[in-house]
């Protein structure tokens, strides 16, 4: 959406309102209709008490409901009429509350949907640096309990707050045609419920909002609990993690108390209000009778316009109050729908060497991850990228594929600065195998194919076969249809790497990028692997991070980092000559099995 839409809380409504406006406006048309039929019923019983019943005469105001019913002496005889009348009316009033749900209902479950999906959507289309600084648990309430809240106070509070201002401005209309002086008194208790109401929502606003963030808070420990349940356990962290969040569940329970309390106190107090304002309509209405001044009928009306009026205002407290626990919701919408998307783009294609010319980046934490990075990587060549735990591998891999731009410096691609095109673009030239690919609650097939949906099952295959993965998938009871994650097998580590590298080789992306992919792997499948990649990926540009020695030591060039810098480059002959780090870790890795086997003998 654009950013100007939703600058303001109304203008974000106005965008979810797309659709079913029409839908509302039906259900507040149905509503009026029926609140006038609902106040001709207290007319009725007036002109049936007073000159049916009473021997008053007909008024101009009601006279013509008995005129139109034959008269006051048929009328009189046929009291039965006047029974079906009042039946007539409450079925009318009843078939436009239904309508009136119907349309409603019908409107609000279509913002939902369209609320939803524009939150998804967007929230898939917000940079990384969005994604890194805000919860899981927090955004996922956003899109539900927030997305709930929004409705409903359309649904509920705005359409019922139309339905008291119909109700409120009929009766009081009725009230002053009845008697003006006994009008005004009841009148003016509105504006002193409205006050407190108002007062008590200011009040309330604060309260909304801690409950709110700290259910965010309480909902992102569960779901970091649950996501992260293997840890909790191999650590026997439960009852740490248990202890966290009774606390927290505790804490947050006590600030609905309080609320609930608060609420308690002011439908009390406003209950008395009214009690009492009811008895003094009683009372001066009566008094008013007595003198002659209003008949008996018009007052058993009278009170009744009083209940319509009354009533309804007295839900302006919790309406108001609601109002202010769905600004704070649609806010913390708005948030998300303001944050600015990634340019989308694609369907062009990058080729031509890459340069990474003098680039820096930091996470944002003060300190440089990456600094004073420049190497050219030529089209079609491999690039290795050995380094220490920490010193920058996955950030420079992430920097190439656009997911986090340069701090300073510049990448480019062909000589066109990544930066300057659609991420989109970039990625879906630059395939990259995460160091900790996700596996999706789907199929072994569905994992591999996720970028590549159109891919046939062959493909699929043939993608796991380079990876060194399809025996593996066979040996499960329902190969490729295999269910992976809570509901199905749990892959290895290894083999999740394998998956990881069939999905990206799936997309047949000109650069192709490995971020520490064969970790898990032992040394021959290692080696399987990428004597197949050479078969399969010739004349992609290859990156291939590793802390294995052996993984890197065939490319045509090698960075070795450390604390975000490069070190060392050169082909593998050229740096074991050199006698640097890199000669180093090669000793150190190549000897390992002899120390190790020293240590057994030793042992
Ligand atoms: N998302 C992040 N937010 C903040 N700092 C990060 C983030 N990811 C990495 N870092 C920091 O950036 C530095 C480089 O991390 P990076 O993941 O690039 O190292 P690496 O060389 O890939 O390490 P490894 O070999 O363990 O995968 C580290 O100091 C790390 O703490
Ligand atoms: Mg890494």
């Amino acid at each position: 959406m654009k950013r100007s839409d939703a600058a303001t809380r109304w203008g974000l409504l106005g965008y979810f309102l797309k659709g079913s406006l029409a839908l509302f406006l039906c259900g507040i048309a149905a509503n009026f209709l029926g609140t006038l039929l609902g106040a001709l019923i207290p007319q009725v019983i007036s002109v049936t008490i007073d000159s049916v019943i009473g021997r008053e005469e007909l008024s101009s105001r009601n006279g013509w409901i008995v005129e139109v019913l034959g008269g006051r002496e048929y009328l009189a005889g046929h009291m039965w009429l006047l029974a079906v009348l009042i039946a007539s009316l409450a079925l009318s009033i009843a078939l436009f509350h239904y309508l009136r749900l119907y349309f409603n209902t019908r409107a609000n479950q279509t913002m939902v949907r369209r609320m939803r999906d524009s939150l998804l959507s967007h929230i898939r289309r917000l940079p990384m640096s969005w994604h890194r600084a805000h919860r899981t648990g927090d955004v996922i309430q956003r899109c539900t309990s927030d997305v709930n809240t929004v409705s409903n106070f359309v649904s509920g509070q705005l359409v019922t707050l139309f339905r008291i201002l119909i109700l409120a401005a009929v009766s009081v209309v009725m009230m002053f045609l009845m008697n003006p002086t006994l009008a005004a008194v009841a009148a003016s208790f509105v504006p002193v419920l409205i006050a407190v109401s108002y007062l008590f929502d200011r009040k309330m606003k604060r309260r909304f909002r801690e409950c709110d963030e700290q259910e965010a808070v309480l909902s992102a420990i569960a779901q970091e609990n649950f996501s992260g349940v293997r840890v909790v356990k191999a650590f026997g962290a439960e009852r740490r993690e248990r202890d966290k969040f009774e606390r927290q569940n505790t804490y947050y329970t006590g600030l609905w108390v309080r609320i609930e309390k608060f609420l308690a106190l002011y439908w009390t107090a406003s209950d008395l209000f009214v009690s009492l304002q009811l008895m003094l309509i009683i009372v001066l209405g009566s008094v008013f009778c007595v003198r002659g001044e209003l008949s008996p009928g018009d007052l058993v009306a009278f009170i009744s316009y009083n209940t319509m009026l009354m009533d309804p205002v007295r839900q302006l407290g919790r309406i108001i109050s609601n109002l202010s626990k769905a600004g704070v919701s649609i806010d913390r919408i708005s948030e998300i729908m303001n944050a600015v998307e990634e340019r989308q783009g694609g369907g062009e294609l990058l080729t031509g060497d890459i340069v990474f010319d003098n680039v820096s980046f930091s996470y944002g934490d003060g300190k440089n991850a990456l600094e004073n990075i420049s190497f050219t990587l030529p089209e079609g060549e491999t690039l290795g990228i050995v380094g220490a735990t920490g010193s920058g591998k996955s950030t420079l891999v992430a920097l190439l594929a656009a997911l986090y731009p340069p701090s300073s410096g510049t990448v480019t691609v062909g000589g066109q600065d990544i930066s300057a095109l659609p991420p989109s673009l970039v990625r879906s030239q630059i395939g990259l195998v995460l160091q900790e690919g996700h596996l999706f609650s789907r199929t072994v097939g569905e994992n591999i194919a996720l970028a590549a949906e159109d891919a046939g099952a062959d493909e699929v295959r043939e993608a796991a076969k380079i990876a060194c993965v399809d025996e593996n998938i066979h040996s499960f009871a329902k190969g490729y249809d295999t269910l992976v994650g809570e509901r199905g097998v749990t892959l290895s580590g290894g083999q999740k790497q394998r998956v990881a590298i069939a999905r990206t080789l799936l997309r047949h992306t000109p650069y192709l990028i490995f971020d520490d992919s064969l970790s898990a792997v032992d040394s021959d499948t290692d080696a399987a692997i990428r004597a197949n990649l050479k078969e399969f990926c010739k004349g992609a540009t290859t990156v291939i991070v590793s802390h294995r020695v052996t993984t890197v030591m065939h490319a045509d060039n090698i960075l070795v980092m450390d604390g975000g810098r490069i070190i060392e480059r050169g082909t593998h002959e050229a740096l074991l000559a050199a006698g640097g780090m890199y000669r180093k870790i090669y000793d150190v890795q190549m000897s390992l099995p002899e120390e190790l086997a020293k240590e057994v003998r030793n042992g």
